[in-house]
């Protein structure tokens, strides 16, 4: 990966050095002068119109000098900058031109004509672009922006299971290296995770490696679920207990999770799915009151479009997602890092497992 230098060289998964950068093949821009003029005050006063219930105004003139040059030179590149719903509002809502949950940005990234992605979400999203679009050029503006449950498994972890259970299919979670999913026989997100574990018609599944998005899903199912210890450290802060002092201060609160948190705090949930189903939810039941059990910035994001609706948000951070940030964008769309590349035999492998997931009809 590049460190912001265009004469770099480029290093992915696998250990290749390639000297073709991203900054070789397309050139590197002059970085702009960040003042807030006139023209950028009013060029970016309709995308402060959207966060104005989350930024106050005083922070609006440091954002947006960084809003207007990242969509200036995202179309001089033909670039598109995809955001997973946990980004923070000014990404978000002020330069994201596709937001969504990991299967949906997954399926974006295959459709997209650009041929530049930039990746605003955490270093799996990002290899997931890659191994579906091997020809495009995928940049994330922090190559360490990393995921717990990423990092609790790898590829021989993974042949080592397949020793241990011979013959017993292996669904990863997206939330994996490259690696990991050039090892197994389809992905899942937690949008479908249920449904790809029944499409495999098995008795028997090992899901990996999120220990919790498993137990949800075999408390769905009559098919024998085998799993992994990994976890996400954000949403395993979360406690049931925690969920019914909200409950018992105000019963007419609805409560949400996302489906990697513990058993006892799904146990108190109203609803469960996948941070874009969240959002779904919310625009659909429209509630008074509402606890997002997830990481916090998504509270954010749909607070901007949901104005009846009062958030309640315990705040749990990713620290992997809050790496991407504006400035880094910027970085990213003048010198062109930093690039993601992944060894093509592996990424091939991967690309079957993704590939699978993404065609499942349902
Ligand atoms: P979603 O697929 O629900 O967006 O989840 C990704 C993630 O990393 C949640 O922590
Ligand atoms: Fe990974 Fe959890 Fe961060 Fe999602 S919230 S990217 S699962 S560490």
């Amino acid at each position: 990966m590049v460190q912001g230098s265009s004469a770099a060289a480029a290093i992915g998964t696998g250990g290749n050095v390639s000297l073709d950068t991203a900054a070789d093949r397309y050139g590197v821009k002059p970085y702009p002068d960040l003042a807030y003029t006139p023209e950028i005050a009013e060029a970016t006063a309709p995308i402060y119109e959207k966060v104005r219930h989350v930024i106050p105004a005083i922070e609006w003139p440091v954002h947006a000098p960084y809003v207007y040059h990242i969509n200036r030179l995202k179309a001089e590149r033909g670039a598109i900058i995809l955001a997973h719903n946990y980004q923070t509002p000014e990404i978000y809502h002020g330069v994201a031109d596709i937001v969504g949950d990991s299967l949906q940005l997954a399926q974006e990234a295959a459709k997209s004509q650009a041929e530049i992605i930039v990746q605003c979400g955490v270093h799996f999203m990002a290899e997931t672009s890659k191994i579906l679009c091997p020809e495009k050029t995928v940049l994330i503006p922090d190559s360490h922006a990393g995921c717990s449950l990423a990092a609790s498994i790898t590829g021989e972890d993974v042949r080592l299971l397949r020793e241990a259970h011979p013959g017993v299919p292996v669904v990863a979670y997206v939330n994996t290296t490259a690696d990991v999913k050039a090892e197994v026989d389809i992905c899942c997100t937690s949008s479908n995770a249920l449904e790809v574990v029944e499409s495999l018609g098995a008795k028997e599944v090992i899901m990996l490696p999120d220990q919790y998005l498993a137990a949800w899903v075999a408390s769905q199912t009559d098919v024998k679920i085998i799993t992994w210890n990994g976890a996400c450290e954000v949403h395993e802060r979360f406690t049931g207990d925690e969920l019914r002092a909200y409950r018992e201060a105000d019963p007419s609160i609805r409560i949400i999770a996302h489906p990697e948190c513990p058993p006892d705090v799904l146990a108190e949930a109203d609803f469960t799915g996948s941070t874009a189903k969240m959002i779904g939810w919310v625009q659909k039941e429209n509630p008074g009151k509402v606890l997002m059990v997830t990481e916090c910035s998504m509270a954010d994001n749909v607070a901007s479009e949901a104005p009846d609706v009062e958030f309640v948000r315990p705040c749990n951070l990713c620290p992997h997602m809050k790496r991407i940030q504006l400035p880094k964008i910027l970085d990213t769309l003048v010198y062109m890092s930093e690039e993601v590349v992944l060894d093509p035999m592996m990424a091939a492998k991967a690309r079957r497992s993704v590939e699978r997931m993404v065609n499942l009809k349902s």
